[in-house]
């Protein structure tokens, strides 16, 4: 596996299962001392509940420990440079794990640390997230012929869906407002690897027709963190957008519903649906304590396993 974890791109298939079978050994025996010793600090330049807190009590589990920077702690790139701060704590510590505004802050800290550097999300993409919905998918489906939805914006949550689908031979029709698309450099790399697995990746404007056969039914925020002030404007452009019963319906029976949280309820989805039997929104929240844990455990080093 690669030194750090960026961009679901730069994982192979092989990775990717690799991470997937040690976090089901860790979601049955969380425990384990492999990195007794270790420590990971963490920078978020943006809020955050699941991220932070699965990635704490990740590395507690493993043994190691956790320093949570707060943007005005580090104030990257303000106080002092990128490259500066990521040779600092370098003597540190053992991994750094960010939460970036630009993904080439994210890039630039990584060219210059020694230590391997997660993606806790940036404006770009968020890897942990789509690494812990298809394992959590994985556990109650098939992924064989498998029909995923992603319904709203073209944002950092589903470009990382579009690579890890792409990877992993998982068919993706994405449907987002004209011009709120995935970014086309996204897209491309996804339809690059898409041609090795045979996996049919889809951007269309329709939602109707995108849910239509679903195995699976995804959706995010339409104003992600640092877009607030589109807010308004997004609610007008999005309003068809909505995951509510009469589009649920269109799927196939028993559609899973997924949201990598936090969610805005009668925005992007209704309570009625995000409440309903066939959301596995808590799931998803749960794996991404497993799975991080598995990043961690083969990025951070430790005893075999
Ligand atoms: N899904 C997710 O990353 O949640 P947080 O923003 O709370 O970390
Ligand atoms: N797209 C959202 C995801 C939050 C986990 C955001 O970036 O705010």
């Amino acid at each position: 596996m690669q030194r750090d974890l960026i961009s679901i791109h730069d994982l192979s298939r092989a990775e990717i299962d690799k991470i997937f079978a040690l976090a089901s050994k860790l979601k049955k025996k969380p425990l384990q001392n492999w990195l007794s010793g270790k420590s990971l600090a963490m920078i978020f330049e943006k809020p955050s509940t699941r991220t932070r807190v699965s990635f704490e009590v990740g590395m507690f589990e493993l043994g190691g420990t956790t320093i949570h920077l707060s943007p005005n702690a580090v104030q990257l790139g303000v106080r002092e440079s990128i490259a500066d701060v990521a040779r600092t704590l370098s003597c540190y510590v053992d991994g750094v794990m960010l939460r970036t505004f630009h993904h080439r802050d994210l890039v630039e800290f990584a060219r210059w640390s020694t230590v391997p550097v997660i993606n806790g999300l940036s404006d770009l993409s968020h890897p942990c997230q789509s690494l812990a919905d298809i394992f959590t998918i994985k556990e109650l489906k098939n992924l064989e012929n498998l029909k995923i939805s992603y319904i709203g914006d073209g944002n950092n949550v589903c470009h990382s869906l579009m690579l890890i689908c792409a990877k992993m031979g998982i068919n993706l029709v994405v449907a987002t407002p004209k011009g709120y698309e995935p970014k086309y450099e996204i897209t491309r790399l996804a339809k690059t690897d898409a041609k090795q697995t045979k996996a049919i990746i889809e951007i269309v404007n329709d939602p109707r027709t995108a849910v239509k056969g679903a195995d699976v039914i995804y959706t995010d925020v339409w104003a992600s963190m640092g877009q607030e002030k589109e807010s308004a404007a997004r609610k007008q452009i999005f309003k068809n957008f909505q995951v509510n019963k009469s589009l649920v319906k269109l799927a196939k029976k028993n559609a899973l519903i997924m949201h990598c949280l936090p969610a805005h309820r009668g925005e992007e989805i209704t309570d009625e649906v995000i409440e309903g039997p066939n959301s596995i929104v808590f799931d998803q929240a749960e794996n991404r304590l497993h799975v991080q844990k598995a990043v961690l455990a083969i990025l951070l080093g430790g005893k075999k396993r």
